[in-house]
């Protein structure tokens, strides 16, 4: 008896090209190549404790971190598979200081920009803890083959589609193209992604608060303010919340998208803007949280896909996740 192997990444594509009758299938080539990319990496760090790719690469990105070997392979590995294909006028990473131009290989120019965090959660590379890959994909606003800084500084508002692969226990990747959100995990023995969470909706309310403590020391009082009151007592509002922590953005907003909860990176003392990039980590996943039913906000209670980026490596306090968690964060923050 054969096996039903289940709704690959291909059909659902071609499904959701179906309901725009005049789309040309770039999208969904785009997107397809970009998955082949993920399994890639998916693929070397699965093996990475056996290969001679764990720990410092000696350098430090645009913005002083310290790369890892992994940081730099996913990095180069997207930029390589996807500037050829055609679809894209360029690129951003966090791991490159200046935009990426393709116009150069294709002089007609790509009709898309595709924005990216290489590697999510570095300082869990070596520790065998889950890491991810996010994305972000705009249509190119500027009429000429080459791309500028402006069709980067998008608001989120306009994204055509966001998504991450989380290599956890298994490798998963999640997308949305503003139809609802779908999850699919890797089956290694054929290498597909199969769809396993379709139309994933965030609870309303979660259980979790997912905040770094030991920051708390340079925490303004709101923020501290805030934190207690998830973690008071009142069975009529199910506190305490139970907090989970991991240290990989796309893991913990994966953990709280699938079950629920409140991810919190506060603005603090050292760092005044919070740590999280606007364009690369919080833009993608307000995006996604929102087709799910859930919400973003920065620290002054404004919608995160209605910021207007200044700055390709913009940074911006987030707290993300189900809704009614996000409006109780909202009333101690303005
Ligand atoms: P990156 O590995 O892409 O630099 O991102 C790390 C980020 C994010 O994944 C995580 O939520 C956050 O850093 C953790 O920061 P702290 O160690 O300050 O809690
Ligand atoms: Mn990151
Ligand atoms: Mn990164």
């Amino acid at each position: 008896m054969g096996t039903r192997l289940g709704t690959t990444i291909t059909k659902k594509l071609m499904e959701e090209q179906r309901q725009f009758p005049k789309s040309t299938g770039d999208f969904s080539g785009m997107l397809y190549e970009l998955v082949i990319g993920l399994k890639v990496i998916a693929y070397e760090v699965n093996k990475a404790g056996l290969m001679n790719i764990l720990g410092h690469a000696g350098s430090t990105n645009v913005q002083g971190e310290v790369q890892q070997k992994l940081d730099i392979f996913a990095n180069t590995t997207l930029i390589h598979k996807m500037d050829h294909t055609g679809y894209l006028c360029g690129m951003a990473s966090e791991e490159e200081e200046d935009i990426i131009q393709i116009a150069d290989k294709h002089p007609q120019g790509g009709k898309y920009v595709l924005l990216f965090d290489p590697l999510d959660g570095s300082s869990n590379i070596d520790v065998n803890v889950s890491i991810g890959t996010i994305f972000a994909i705009y249509r190119k606003t500027s009429n000429h083959p080459k791309c500028t800084l402006e069709d980067f500084l998008q608001p989120g508002k306009n994204l055509l589609a966001a998504g991450y692969a989380v290599y956890g226990s298994s490798t998963m990747f999640v997308y949305s193209t503003g139809l609802g959100i779908h999850g699919f995990t890797l089956d290694p023995g054929v290498g597909e992604f199969i769809l396993s969470h379709p139309d994933m909706r965030t609870p309303e309310k979660g259980k979790i608060y997912s905040i770094n403590e030991g920051n708390s020391i340079n925490w303004d009082e709101r923020t501290k303010k805030m934190v207690d009151h998830f973690k008071a007592n009142d069975e009529s509002t199910g506190r305490p919340y139970s907090s989970r922590y991991i240290g990989s953005l796309v893991a913990d907003f994966h953990r709280n998208l699938l079950n629920g909860g409140i991810f919190m990176y506060p603005p603090d003392k050292r760092s005044p803007k919070g740590k999280l990039r606007l364009m690369y980590e919080a833009i993608p996943l307000a995006f996604l949280a929102e087709q799910a039913g859930g919400a973003a906000i920065d620290d002054k209670g404004r919608r995160i896909l209605d910021i207007v980026p200044d700055e390709l490596h913009q940074r911006t306090p987030l707290y993300i996740g189900s809704k009614q968690d996000v409006e109780t964060v909202k009333e101690f923050l303005v």
